[in-house]
C-alpha cells in the first residue's frame, strides 16, 4: 500500500520535488481519470501545509466546470468558465493565484475559510480538460514557487491520467 511520507526540513522548490517523486509513484500504472484525481487530492492536501480544500473540477459541456474528487468541505458543484477564480483560470487557460480571495472580484466562497487560492488549469495541447484547486485559510499563503510547483503537479496527473475525448 502506498504510504505518504512526510516531508520536513527542506525548502519549497525541494518540497514540491519530493512530492512529485510520491505523486509519480501514486499514480504509476494507473490511468483512470478519477481514481488518479482522488489520489492526487488526497496527497496534495495531506503533505502541503495550510489547505482547508484542494480538488478537480473537470470541463463539461457549456463551458462549465463540474466538481470532481476533492479534499475538503463539500463545494460548489457548477461553475461557468468565466466566473470565480476557477472558470479564470480555465478562460485563461493560466494558473491565478490570489493572496487575498475578497480583493477577487467573482471570487466564489464554497467554503467561508477560504482566504488565499491558486488555481492551475489541466491542458495538454489546446485542450482544456479541468482546473486543480487550491485554498487556504491562510491569506497570502501561495507564491510563484507554489504555482510552478502545483503546475508541476497538474502535469504529472495530466501524463498519467486517460482523460475523456
Ligand atoms: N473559490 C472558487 C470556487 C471553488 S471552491 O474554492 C472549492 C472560485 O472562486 O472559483
Amino acid at each position: 500500500m502506498f504510504k505518504v511520507k512526510t516531508i520536513e526540513g527542506t525548502d519549497k522548490p525541494g518540497l514540491y520535488r519530493e512530492i512529485a517523486g510520491q505523486l509519480e509513484s501514486l499514480l504509476e500504472g494507473e490511468g483512470d481519470a478519477v481514481a488518479n484525481a482522488a489520489n492526487t487530492a488526497a496527497l496534495l492536501f495531506h503533505v502541503l501545509p495550510d489547505l482547508n480544500w484542494c480538488g478537480f473540477y473537470f470541463l463539461r459541456e457549456n463551458q462549465e466546470l463540474v466538481l470532481g474528487p476533492f479534499q475538503g468541505k463539500p463545494a460548489c458543484i457548477r461553475i461557468a468558465v468565466g466566473d470565480g477564480v476557477c472558470g479564470t483560470a480555465a478562460a485563461r487557460r493560466q494558473s491565478v493565484l490570489v493572496p487575498d480571495v475578497e480583493a477577487f472580484d467573482g471570487h466564489i466562497a464554497c467554503d467561508p475559510e477560504s482566504r488565499s487560492e491558486l488555481v492551475v488549469p489541466l491542458a495538454a495541447g489546446d485542450r482544456l480538460y479541468g482546473v486543480l484547486d487550491l485554498d487556504s485559510p491562510l491569506v497570502s499563503r501561495f507564491d510563484e514557487q507554489d504555482r510552478a510547483g502545483v503546475e508541476a503537479l497538474a502535469e504529472i496527473y495530466m501524463r498519467a491520467s486517460t482523460l475523456q475525448e
